[in-house]
């Protein structure tokens, strides 16, 4: 069987347009290798910062019934011990995308060059978590900031820097726009969509950090819709997350410009076999309509 799946992002070499999301199955060499072994094309850690992190206490994650709600809080043993795990991915055939976060332009071009030293392929910008003071979302709502910290990255890094962009904003063009034009090599769109639930017996919100970010199914059309937008606005190649549970749901993400999909949601209910289906079925659906290869779906939608 022609395979009409393997591809290309901004120098990566992927064997299908899958990849594991960042924040789940990410922390350990052992999950990810995992996930590779189970067929993702590609895997993004869980976000490194500068120094050890420990997160928000508990309760983190709470399960609507369309999707996962948390706000762990960027809990991570901070980049410099990451090195251990990285090495057990030395031999695997998918790239390592290495997700940071930093609170300055100075504090992410930090992380970024450690992450370089300690083996990764690419990083992913987390320029997007919705409740963290000080990062996440806060850059990534500010244009000006966030170019300055693709450029300060750019200056001291080497490998594909990719910028993960949050769909709680007015304009997701305009951000992605920004990011291109200081030098980003790819955007993924999008992080989770700023949420809450309270429990109405005790009548207190359930997480912690009362806010969090929701994930999965219920998200879908939202960052279909950023995907959409952001392709329209930069020339470089958009990575689709949000609600990916399907084949389908990756072929609709390709057709609104995505050229990679991530999953995350996903594999908490379905398991890491979630990768295989969705590859094979990207595959299976290119042999039946005629398309000799993945990347003639990208941002087809936009014909009509
Ligand atoms: O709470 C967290 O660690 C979430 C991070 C994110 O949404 O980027």
């Amino acid at each position: 069987m022609e395979n009409r799946i393997a591809t290309e992002i901004a120098g990566l070499k992927l064997a299908n347009p899958t990849m594991l999301a960042a924040g789940i199955l990410g922390y350990t060499g052992l999950s990810m290798k995992s996930v590779i072994e189970a067929g993702a094309g590609a895997v993004v850690t869980k976000t490194m910062g500068l120094e050890p992190r420990t997160g928000y206490p508990n309760p983190t994650v709470v399960q609507t019934n369309c999707g996962l709600l948390n706000a762990m809080g960027l809990p991570n043993p901070g980049i410099r011990h990451f090195k251990e795990e990285l090495n057990k991915l030395k031999n695997t055939r998918a790239p390592t995308i290495l997700s940071i976060y930093g609170s300055s332009p100075e504090e992410f071009a930090n992380v970024a060059e450690i992450a370089v030293n300690i083996g990764a392929d690419a990083l992913e910008l987390n320029v997007s978590c919705p409740h963290v003071k000080k990062a996440g979302a806060e850059i990534g709502c500010d244009p000006l900031l966030l170019a300055e910290i693709v450029k300060e990255v750019k200056k001291r890094v080497d490998i594909p820097v990719i910028v993960k962009l949050t769909p709680n904003v007015a304009n997701i063009g305009e951000i992605a726009k920004s990011a291109e034009e200081a030098g980003a090599d790819a955007i993924t769109a999008v992080n989770t969509v700023k949420a809450m639930a309270i429990e109405i017996e005790t009548c207190r919100p359930i997480l912690a950090n009362k806010f969090g970010g929701l994930s999965g199914p219920a998200i879908k059309p939202i960052a279909v819709r950023c995907v959409y937008d952001v392709y329209r606005s930069v020339n470089v190649p958009v990575i689709g997350c949000g609600g990916i549970t399907s084949w389908q749901d990756a072929v609709e993400f390709m057709l609104a410009g995505a050229s990679a999909v991530q999953i995350g949601t996903a594999v908490a209910f379905k398991g890491v076999g979630v990768f295989n289906s969705v590859a094979k079925g990207i595959q299976d659906y290119l042999e039946r309509k005629g398309f000799k290869n993945v990347k003639e779906l990208v941002g087809l939608a936009h014909k009509f």
